[in-house]
């Protein structure tokens, strides 16, 4: 192995206080257990690259657990403890995260499986990760405090802008590293290295992709997703990989897609001065990324995108009526019930996203128009103001009230008398005969 040790120091000097106290103190405890203990991965990325990370995966050469209890014991965090994998998380105000792990071997029984783990000690621990850049560990035993441990390259590699891997098998033993690859790319404006990028053609050429889990594809697509100012680099290479294809075939993603699906963010900050009400995000990102996919294959791309049942059916709906939408409001006049009526059905999320993929700017204004003045219009009287008003119920209850509401969202009335008067005028003219 060919193992580089530097002197960090003053890169650790540079850290907040706290977080600074929190790694001398988890080397501190490692010395009473008499453990090595090491802080590894994205932290110590994030502090070469300078940028604020305060997720701290801890790793011993010993017992994780118990280096938990006793690091916890001094700064009381809210500890959890999981025995069967020998790991322990400790959150700490401020979104400090502290995960501790006993040095593990990992190994996989078959491709793409969970993988098997064994104790071992830090290189090994290191060796079983995915990319060079994400394999650095910095000693934090007072004896070497601060002393990096590179046993791959990953300083280079930073310096040189790659994302490489540390063995050929990495993407066929686990796929999931070909979206990360594609992530941690377009994150750091960084060039995945020419062989590992070999190493995911093969891995998807070998079908591995299709080996993963529905909920493990969900995911990742869902963390390049949310990575919105980087989103058209990340796009364009899962496009390039041909990843979108081999999720699904129908699942076509060109550049008007990847332009729309970036330009969701300005779409929802727009939406946020309309509405107080929270929206989900990444629901309009999805439903604008599978846009251009056959209206038959909606619901089967979906599924494989968002786990909820119910959640994929109303989604399936506004997208199938997406098109029908924008032809009713891409007139420039609309009376206020017809724009009522063919918004009404459609979620917040479904209505940002047609706010953002029509570009039509009156289909855009009247969604405004929509949500500011017409969506929180609702009818005041029920079933038993008919009632007392000595109506027989029958289907006749449904004609007053669509006719009362009609009359509400155009303005016509507006408050509890006026339903009531507009009922009753409405009874008498349809038992008139008009
Ligand atoms: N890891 C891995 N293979 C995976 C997932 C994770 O080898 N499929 C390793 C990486 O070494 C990574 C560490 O586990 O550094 C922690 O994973 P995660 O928290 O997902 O990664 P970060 O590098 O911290 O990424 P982010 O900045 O997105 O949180």
């Amino acid at each position: 192995n060919d193992e580089r040790i530097y002197q960090c120091s003053e890169s650790i000097d540079r850290l907040p206080s706290k977080i600074k106290s929190l790694l001398l103190l988890a080397g501190e405890v490692g010395d009473e257990l008499n453990q090595k203990v090491y802080i590894v991965g994205g932290f110590v990325r994030d502090l070469l690259l300078k940028t604020d990370n305060w997720d701290l995966d801890f790793v011993t050469e010993g017992d994780g657990i118990e280096l938990a209890r006793q690091l916890n014991h001094k700064i009381g965090g809210k500890l959890t403890i999981h025995e069967k994998f020998g790991t322990a998380v400790i959150k700490l105000p401020q979104f400090i995260s502290i995960d501790i792990v006993t040095a593990r071997r990992e190994y996989y029984e078959y491709p793409a499986a969970l993988p098997k783990v064994e104790r071992s000690n830090i290189w090994s621990d290191l060796f079983r990760r995915d990319f060079t850049i994400n394999c650095m560990a910095i000693a934090l035993n007072q004896d070497n405090f601060g002393e990096m441990i590179d046993y791959f390259g990953g300083m280079k590699d930073l310096q040189d802008k790659q994302i490489r891997v540390l063995y050929n098998l990495s993407f066929i033993e686990d796929p999931t590293r070909i979206f990360r690859a594609i992530r941690f790319a377009a994150r750091f404006n960084f060039t995945i290295e020419k062989s590992t990028c070999q190493y995911i053609e093969q891995a998807i050429s070998a079908n591995m992709l299709e080996k993963l889990s529905n909920d493990r594809i969900r995911e990742e697509i869902i963390h390049i997703i949310r990575e919105q100012d980087v989103l058209d680099k990340s796009l364009q290479m899962l496009n390039s990989f041909k990843i979108f294809k081999s999720l699904d075939p129908s699942l076509t993603i060109n550049s008007m897609v990847i332009r729309k699906v970036k330009n969701v963010r300005f779409s929802l900050e727009g939406f946020r001065q309309l509405s107080s009400k929270p929206f989900n995000q990444t629901i309009v990102m999805l439903m604008q990324l599978i846009s251009e996919v056959d209206t038959d294959k909606i619901s089967e791309v979906l599924k494989k995108l968002i786990a909820n049942e119910t959640l994929v059916n109303s989604i399936t709906q506004s997208m199938v009526k997406r098109r029908s939408v924008y032809e009713i409001l891409s007139q420039e006049e609309v009376d206020r019930y017809t724009i009522y009526t063919a918004l009404k059905p459609h979620s917040d999320e479904a209505l940002i996203f047609f706010y953002n993929d029509s570009e039509n700017p009156y289909v855009r204004h009247y969604i405004a128009f929509y949500k500011l003045k017409l969506s929180s219009i609702h009818i005041k009287i029920t079933g038993k103001d008919l009632q007392e008003m000595g109506i027989k119920p029958g289907p006749i209850y449904k004609m007053i009230m669509d006719s009362v509401l009609k009359a509400k969202v155009l303005g016509t009335i507006y408050d509890r008398n006026g339903e009531l008067e507009f009922a009753k005028q409405k009874y008498h003219r349809i038992k008139g005969g008009n």
